[in-house]
């Protein structure tokens, strides 16, 4: 079989899955590890055509092309990823960036990422602050080896913490955090419901939070507010529903400069707010 007839048998098998002519191009670059318009060109390896075969017949049963292929990219970095961490979101890339901007701009040295996953938030902050001191929380095992190996290859300075977000607010100083940036579990038990087929792969543990899907957001938002110094700064990824309610929440709890900002698709995706000084 040469590259061409794996491609179109590839590309028939994945018919009904959406995108699936695109991830049958994306497997093969993995499985055999040049590009298509490369391996035109050459007899293709026996045992390197059976490991895509077999990728492909994953991706028929409904797995995520991010977990078969293994890494994802993220802000310009290529994230290991699999089974029990959350695959990074293009929303995220826009969190991440803005943190980014507001600790280059404030100066910000102390930087949390509570709910880590792979790191994706925490780590590309490392990454374009060489300074920061950076500690990324999260509290599942299966989710906290993918940050440990994302952080070993991506910026070894970062901190993993294995932890419970809820509680970790007790074993800091007050005062001594500069920005806290989260992406934690928000999703309603009644919303899990009717979730896309395809997010039933992903932990329950990183998608689904009680109290209308808000715990996350209340319990973070009260327990750190001390924990961060005065005009320290809190950013949080939100759901597209959740936006007034948060906002409420954090003016209540006495922030200021609260802010909600819409992703690059027009949706409200991210709360920002800073501790009165
Ligand atoms: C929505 S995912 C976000 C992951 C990552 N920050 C991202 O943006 O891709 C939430 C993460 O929080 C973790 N998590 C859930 N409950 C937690 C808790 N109580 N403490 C720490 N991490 C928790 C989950 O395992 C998951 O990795």
């Amino acid at each position: 079989m040469n590259a061409r007839e794996a491609l179109a048998s590839a590309r028939q098998r994945l018919s009904e899955v959406e995108n699936g002519g695109n991830h049958a191009v994306w497997l093969f670059e993995e499985a055999f590890g040049i590009s298509y318009l490369q391996a035109l060109q050459q007899q293709l390896d026996p045992d390197a055509l059976g490991r895509y075969f077999g990728m492909v017949d994953r991706r028929a049963a409904g797995e995520p092309v991010q977990y078969i292929i293994g890494h994802w990219p993220f802000l310009g970095a290529e994230f290991s990823v699999g089974s029990g961490v959350l695959i990074p979101r293009p929303e995220t890339e826009e969190v991440a960036s803005l943190a980014i901007s507001r600790a280059r701009e404030s100066g910000a040295k102390d930087i949390l990422d509570l709910c880590a996953g792979t790191g994706c938030i925490g780590i590309s902050i490392a990454r374009a602050l060489p300074g920061a001191r950076v500690s990324c929380v999260e509290l599942y095992p299966k989710a906290f080896k993918y940050l440990e190996r994302n952080i070993a290859a991506l910026a070894p300075g970062v901190a993993a913490v294995m932890a419970d977000a809820l509680e970790y607010h007790e074993k800091l100083a007050p005062g001594s955090i500069d920005m806290l940036v989260s992406n934690p579990p928000y999703v309603s038990r009644e919303e899990m419901a009717s979730l896309q087929p395809e997010l039933a792969h992903e932990p329950v543990s990183a998608l689904e939070a009680a109290d209308g899907g808000l715990l996350f957001y209340k319990t973070i938002s009260a327990c750190y507010l001390q924990k961060l110094r005065p005009g320290g700064r809190l950013i949080f990824e939100i759901g597209h529903r959740q936006g007034d309610q948060v906002v409420r929440l954090l003016e209540g709890l006495g922030y200021c400069d609260v802010q909600l900002l819409l992703d690059q698709g027009g949706n409200p995706r991210i709360v920002e707010a800073r501790v009165r000084e």
